[in-house]
């Protein structure tokens, strides 16, 4: 009865889903404090007091209209003032007519790619990649073509111009990345895009930003918008300011793009057609109130650092990541992902296998969990390691 497509999605499940559950069920037997839980990326950390002000302050100050229909694009002074933001980041003179509001990130790539896609459109993904691309590329008959990157995580510019077809219609990157945490230098993105411009047809670039905010090590995130001319930004508060169950987000579209015109209306006529219609009103004000708010990100990054020492001290490898809110770490050698997190989960330490993000061989790990959890599962890297003869870099 159901559709053929849905049906292998149904079949292939969410191995992150499949971690949560796992956990609970260990939490279930062996308390709450002995199960090391890494494998889900839900934000942890309370949104910013400036939400919880704009929220208050709009409810306390009802406008007539407020909870009605509006434009499908979403608040015209909303959208003036993200266009600001991003004018001044980018250094392009973005109007609101750019900008569709969107729910969260996942609309956002979804609106984008009912925009852009015919049947059997390809669109390329680099991996490791945040596998419900997959998902939202099926949705509108879109077909999936892998890139690997290289072993930092840094996008191949002659492994992407290799897999460039007649049928390419899109790139997404996405940095910092899911789940590598790494950031792309201004000048990989500009080599991108001279590569993309050489070809004689045009290929989009969807640039899926929820995790632009969440930077640590003093660096900033190269604006991808400055270096490359045919792009489609979306961007979620999910992550910036700890909303994703509120699911408010933005479509960006360069005014540099040589579609600029056709993809802003048919972006919005996607979020209308999709289901979403509009963003959510009230969320659309608490964004207008907290646009420069933060969540607390030196927490995070104090948390990364805990872990990032657990796993190298014990004698694993990882690349440190930059940003969002994962580490990627190698398996040991001889050991494939499946084995390496049974192994793991044989000691209360749960983490996801690199095949759910097509890149087996590592394993992903969300620093999104109390300090309690990182600091109580540094023993346990410590044995894990000793049952494999590897080596300790430092005392447990
Ligand atoms: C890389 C990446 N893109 C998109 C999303 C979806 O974000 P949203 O909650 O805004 O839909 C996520 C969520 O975790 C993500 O990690």
């Amino acid at each position: 009865m159901i559709s053929r497509k849905i049906k292998s999605q149904l079949a292939g499940g969410s191995q992150i889903r499949k971690m949560f559950e796992e956990g609970n069920r260990l939490k279930a037997i062996y308390g709450p404090d002995k199960v090391f839980d890494f494998s889900i990326g839900n934000p942890d950390l309370e949104p910013p007091h400036e939400v919880s002000d704009a929220l208050a302050d709009i409810c306390s100050n009802p406008v007539p209209g407020m909870h009605g229909y509006m434009s499908n694009s979403g608040y015209e002074s909303t959208r003036a003032m993200i266009a600001e933001k991003r004018s001044k980041e980018s250094g392009l003179s973005i109007n609101p007519g750019a900008v569709c509001m969107t729910v969260g990130a996942a609309a956002a790539m979804n609106d984008v790619l009912h925009a852009l896609l015919d049947d059997g459109d390809e669109v390329i993904v680099l991996s490791p990649f945040f596998m419900e691309y997959n998902g939202y590329i099926a949705n509108h008959n879109g077909k999936v073509v892998v890139v690997p990157t290289d072993e930092n995580f840094m996008p191949v510019i002659s492994r992407i111009r290799e897999a460039v077809t007649d049928r390419t219609k899109a790139i997404i990157i996405n940095s910092p990345n899911n789940p590598s945490g790494v950031v792309y230098p201004a000048s990989l993105l500009k080599e991108l895009n001279d590569m993309l411009k050489s070809f004689n047809h045009t290929i989009q670039v969807i640039s899926d930003e929820p995790y632009i905010d969440l930077i640590y090590d003093g660096i900033s995130v190269p604006c991808a918008m400055s270096y490359i001319d045919n792009i489609v930004v979306c961007f979620s508060w999910s992550k910036s300011l700890s909303l994703p169950g509120e699911r408010i987000g933005y479509t960006l579209v360069s005014p540099k793009n040589a579609d600029y015109d056709d993809l802003t209306a048919a972006i919005v006529i996607s979020n209308r057609s999709l289901g979403s219609v509009n963003a959510p009103a009230i969320w659309q004000r608490v964004i207008e109130k907290s646009l420069y708010a933060k969540v607390d990100v030196a927490n995070y990054e104090h948390r990364r650092n805990l872990l990032y020492s657990n796993i190298t001290d014990a004698g694993f490898c990882a690349v440190k990541p930059n940003g969002a809110l994962y580490i990627f770490m190698n398996t040991p050698a001889g050991l494939d992902d499946e084995e390496f997190a049974d192994k793991c989960a044989a000691h209360n330490l749960l983490l996801v296998k690199g095949s759910a993000f097509a890149c087996p061989g590592y394993c992903r790990l969300a620093f999104c969990v109390s300090e309690q959890t990182i600091r109580g599962s540094r023993e346990a890297f410590f044995i894990i390691a000793d049952e494999l003869g590897i080596s300790h870099r430092k005392a447990l």
